[in-house]
């Protein structure tokens, strides 16, 4: 585990950037994603704070709410509560303009902390950077649409804006049929080239993790379950999730 946890790619020990107890654009615009730990599991908290530096919450229809609380689950009917890995994928993907940024606040962490239940970051830069060294042009990038299948219909999207700054993507409803140069298949690539790349970060009770929706993908690692023999339940990892603007 001590090598696991020396591994620069998962942002476990307390930096400087992760002492932070503010909301820091530019670690956003810089890095894509933004760890408060210790912040504390208050749901209102968490609210009064997105608000306090002026953001909207983002409202969102699907949940009926602004907040969002999720427990991992053996039977799961969301994406969110699966215990498998999520793909990666930017939130509310399929609206004209998803919401900017994202708030994880962790209840209850992985059972099985810290190896269980991370989430991983990749941002676009690095994406675009690493897609580009496998021979894909740039100019081939702004015209890329995915093919997505969602309750049986078909959608067609750009993966980036324009100037490439910007990115909607969803592993889960893409199909894989898109072949580039050197038979690449562009779901393929993304995801292993995310994997390879992404930030694991591992969130204890208290943290809060935010990410800009826009600059970058995220996914959930797999999760795991502790079965409580009194309660007769299987307990999970629980987190809140807001969206803001
Ligand atoms: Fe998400």
């Amino acid at each position: 585990m001590r090598d696991l946890l020396q591994d620069k790619n998962i942002t476990y020990f307390p930096s400087r950037l992760q002492m932070q107890s503010k909301i820091d654009r530019k670690v956003l615009d810089k890095f894509g994603f933004q760890i408060l730990r210790n912040f504390g599991t208050s749901s209102e908290k968490l609210k009064n704070f997105i608000m306090g530096y002026g953001y909207r919450l983002f409202y969102t229809e699907s949940l009926n709410g602004w907040l969002h609380t999720f427990e991992t689950q053996t039977d799961a009917t969301e994406l969110s509560e699966e215990l498998e890995p999520g793909g990666f994928h930017t939130d509310f993907m399929f609206q004209k303009e998803p919401p900017r940024y994202i708030a994880l606040q962790c209840i209850k962490p992985d059972p099985k902390y810290p190896l269980y239940g991370r989430n991983q970051v990749v941002k676009i830069d690095n994406l675009i950077n690493a897609i580009t060294k496998c021979g894909v042009g740039k100019d081939q990038l702004r015209e890329l649409q995915i093919e997505y299948v969602l309750n049986g219909k078909i959608y067609k999207q750009n993966l980036f804006d324009d100037d490439l700054k910007s990115i909607k993507y969803h592993q889960k409803f893409a199909s894989n049929n898109i072949v580039l140069n050197d038979d690449l298949k562009i779901i393929e690539l993304i995801n292993n080239l995310s994997l390879s790349i992404c930030e694991d970060i591992v969130l204890k009770s208290g943290d809060l993790l935010l990410i800009d929706n826009h600059t970058t993908l995220h996914r959930r690692s797999e999760c795991s379950v502790r079965y409580d023999f009194e309660k007769r339940i299987f307990e999970g990892r629980k987190m809140n999730s807001a969206r803001f603007n």
